[in-house]
């Protein structure tokens, strides 16, 4: 059971991953509606929340269909850290995140995200003042070590857990490894068993079968989906399915998948504009991959600038009548 605070308490949680240029509020919404239990926004750097900065307000624009969601920050001075979580609080996320995880040369290599693995004591006084300083609850994210001479996860769990986290999101690689090689969730599981909070395992999770595979094997109280869920929302309600009946849906028809894809456009407008309709495109690989002449439909979608016209040409290249 994955609880965080007094509020949330999920079985079989499956989580939608924070993703920096991927989880804005169009990509959460479609994640949530197609059975995310929770969704991050992307990390956003404390400095810039403290500066006032637009970009970082718009990121942290949270809306209340998508509840439960947390925003995340990441930062490595103390104090900058406290007030920008204090300001995240301030709009109403139901819990704050801290990214102890990211691997980037321009963010680890200075001492932030998954830096602070080097910085233990760091770590742990920046989450402690954060945690004294919010009333919502606070959690964190992290990798198992900075590279494969230095696994630490069983060590950061404790410490973070000392200093009042609810809950720990644990990508099973290691600093060093960046996003290649794979998941190791043999460590997840030992860091579960040695933790007295709610544990949530990060990693290659892909289909809803290798969910269900590491639920059992590290015993996590819920599991997190990132690269899987691209042009796949419903990887959530069907890894969600087979977990709480051991049956396995089939994938949705062409129709529904198209529907799911032309609603996420449409959010994406919604809440940009025309701007949300050119930045879409990136979208379209992911929701067209498998589809035959996938590629040339591409092709075509990119070159066209209304949804009306984009929803028609899908439909007439697919043979697809109507899908709302
Ligand atoms: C494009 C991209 C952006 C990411 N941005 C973030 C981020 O902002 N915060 C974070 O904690 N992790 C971030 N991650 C890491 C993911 O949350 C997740 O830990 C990682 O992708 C492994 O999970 P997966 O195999 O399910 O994708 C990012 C990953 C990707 C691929």
């Amino acid at each position: 059971m994955l609880k965080i605070g007094d509020k949330i308490q999920i079985q079989n949680a499956v989580v939608l991953a924070p993703m920096e240029e991927v989880t804005d509020l169009p990509f959460r919404k479609i994640c949530k509606e197609n059975g995310a239990d929770i969704v991050y926004t992307e990390f956003i750097p404390s400095e810039a929340i403290i500066r006032n900065a637009a970009k970082s307000l718009r990121k942290m624009e949270i809306a209340d269909e998508e509840r439960p969601v947390s925003i995340q920050i990441y930062g490595n001075q103390t104090e900058v850290m406290v007030k920008a979580a204090k300001l995240a609080e301030a709009l109403n996320p139901d819990f704050l995140d801290i990214n102890y995880g990211c691997p980037a040369k321009k963010i680890a290599g200075r001492g932030a995200g998954s830096g602070l693995l080097c910085y233990p004591d760091l770590m742990e006084t920046i989450t402690r003042e954060i945690v004294n300083a919010l009333s919502i609850p606070v959690t964190a994210k992290t990798r198992i070590g900075w590279d494969s001479d230095s696994i630490s996860i069983i060590e950061t769990t404790k410490r973070l857990e000392q200093q009042g986290i609810k809950a720990l999101t644990i990508h099973g690689r290691t600093k060093a490894q960046m996003f290649e090689g794979t998941a190791d969730w043999d460590w997840i599981g030992k860091a579960k068993a040695s933790a007295g909070i709610p544990i949530i395992g990060n990693g290659d999770i892909t289909t809803p079968e290798f969910a269900l595979e590491v639920f059992n094997r590290s015993g996590v109280d819920g599991v997190m989906i990132g690269r899987g869920s691209y042009g796949n929302p419903w990887i959530f309600s069907r890894t969600k399915h087979l977990l709480n009946t051991g049956i396995l849906l089939p994938e949705p028809e062409i129709e529904e998948k198209v529907e799911v894809m032309l609603r996420h456009l449409r959010y994406s407008m919604a809440c940009k504009g025309q701007h949300g309709l050119v930045s879409f495109r990136k979208h379209y690989p992911n929701y067209l991959k498998g589809f035959e002449n996938a590629a040339k439909l591409r092709s075509q979608l990119v070159l066209i600038n209304t949804y009306e016209q984009i929803a028609e040409t899908v439909m007439n290249f697919l043979g697809i009548k109507c899908v709302a």
